[in-house]
């Protein structure tokens, strides 16, 4: 008898953890091609505030949707599932002022999952306006596709995001969050399509995802502690970046970014660590780029401390951030630039300090002359086989 309610109890308890109770946005309203906003805001409500781990299901079909904010915190742990295509206005002004598209806000435990696609419509109505910043000035910002704010310990896998009109993901102050096998899919020419960007976040992991767009695929903001990239795919695209640093007053140091076993393929940039020319202070440091291919890339290695995409920089004043402790190793492949390394650190703070390459085999692509590597304000460390070969140290100023 009591073994008999001992296994009873555990074949419930196995159901209990396994079985989420599932909240299908077709239950509360939703039908295919039509406006889903009070739908998905009425099942977010219920599932979120559901004393047992929960799903919110968006099922296979094609769904419009104007506007979710998605905020924590919630009773119990909770799953989206998204299997099917969730599609943007066209227009960014019938996106209410002020929000994104998608966020999600301090919810803890977190798993979003399913096949399906977020679809941001960028395109005509807002990738030719190039400069989302006069955009907002202007009163119609361009929003991103999906945004993660306070967001801990929570999983992206599987799903897609299309045609964002900005940044596909933007990460703000979170925590423990990995996305695996996540895909990110615009045209080469979307201008500031972003992939994911992270800033003031801490222990984030972008793993096997293929992330194909116009901007950087993955960049790190100010702020940023272990962040872990690898096994992504980033083409086309301007490369995996930290950075643009300095820009802002006060901006937090970066510490330890890995970037590992990720390949480029017809990218602007490769490793890329970016700084702004007369700039605030800043720091960033303890930066790993290793197991690296590189396919027809431009720029596969790039310390650019005088990074000013737009024209309004004072180029011949410094960058004053600090970059210090990066190490490159095991890079491959090819350029189609005849600099294939090229370090241009800032003249202030004695310039870059303890950059170290090791094991780098990068051959040009083109006629302009042979491979070679360029250094400015930095003593680089080199050790293991170096192709093309290094900055010769009185070379270097
Ligand atoms: C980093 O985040 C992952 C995923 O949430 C988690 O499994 C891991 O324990 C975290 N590591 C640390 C040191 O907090
Ligand atoms: C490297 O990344 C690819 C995905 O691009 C993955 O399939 C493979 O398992 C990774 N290799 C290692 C050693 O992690
Ligand atoms: C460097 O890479 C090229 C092809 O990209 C290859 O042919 C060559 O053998 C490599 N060199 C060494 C020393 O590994």
């Amino acid at each position: 008898m009591k073994f008999k309610s001992c296994l009873v109890f555990s074949i419930f308890l196995v159901i209990a953890i396994v079985k989420a109770e599932v909240f299908d946005i077709t239950k509360f309203g939703a039908k295919p091609d039509a406006e889903i906003s009070k739908a998905l805001s009425d099942a977010w409500a219920a599932a979120c505030s559901a004393q047992q781990p929960s799903q919110l299901l968006i099922p296979k079909g094609r769904f419009c949707l104007n506007v979710a904010e998605f905020k924590g915190p919630c009773k119990a742990p909770i799953e989206v599932k998204i299997d099917g295509t969730v599609v943007a206005p066209e227009d960014p002004i019938v996106i209410p002022k002020g929000a994104q598209w998608i966020t999600f806000s301090y919810v803890s435990g977190l798993k979003i999952t399913g096949s399906g696609t977020v679809d941001g419509v960028g395109g005509a109505m807002s990738w030719p306006t190039d400069d989302p910043i006069n955009t907002i000035e202007k009163g119609s910002p361009l929003q991103y596709n999906l945004c993660f704010n306070f967001v801990k310990d929570s999983s992206i896998t599987g799903i897609t995001s299309k045609d964002s009109k900005n940044y596909h993901v933007n990460l703000m102050t979170c925590t423990n969050v990995i996305f695996d096998n996540f895909h990110v899919s615009a045209p080469q020419a979307s201008p500031n399509t972003v992939g994911i960007h992270i800033g003031w976040s801490k222990n984030i992991t972008v793993k096997n995802s293929v992330i194909e767009t116009g901007d950087d695929c993955v960049s790190t903001g100010d702020g940023c502690e272990s962040i872990h990239i690898e096994g992504v795919k980033c083409g086309p695209g301007r490369g995996i970046s930290v950075g643009g640093l300095g820009r802002n007053k006060g901006e937090k140091p970066v510490v330890g970014v890995f970037v590992k076993n990720c390949t480029f393929t017809g990218t602007e940039n490769g490793a890329w660590i970016k700084t702004w020319p007369h700039s605030h202070r800043g720091d960033a440091s303890d930066i790993h780029f290793e197991d690296l291919v590189m396919d027809k890339v431009e720029n596969p290695i790039i310390i650019e401390q005088d990074y000013c995409p737009h024209i309004e920089c004072k180029k011949n004043s410094p960058s004053e951030v600090k970059v210090h402790n990066v190490f490159i190793k095991n890079v491959k492949g090819t350029s189609t630039s005849p600099e294939v390394v090229k370090l241009r650190c800032s003249t202030s703070n004695d310039g870059c300090e303890n950059v170290q390459i090791s094991d780098i085999n990068l051959t040009y692509d083109g006629n302009k002359g042979p491979a070679v590597q360029e250094c400015h304000n930095v003593k680089p460390v080199y050790t293991g086989q170096i192709l093309p070969p290094g900055c010769a140290p009185d070379a270097i100023n």
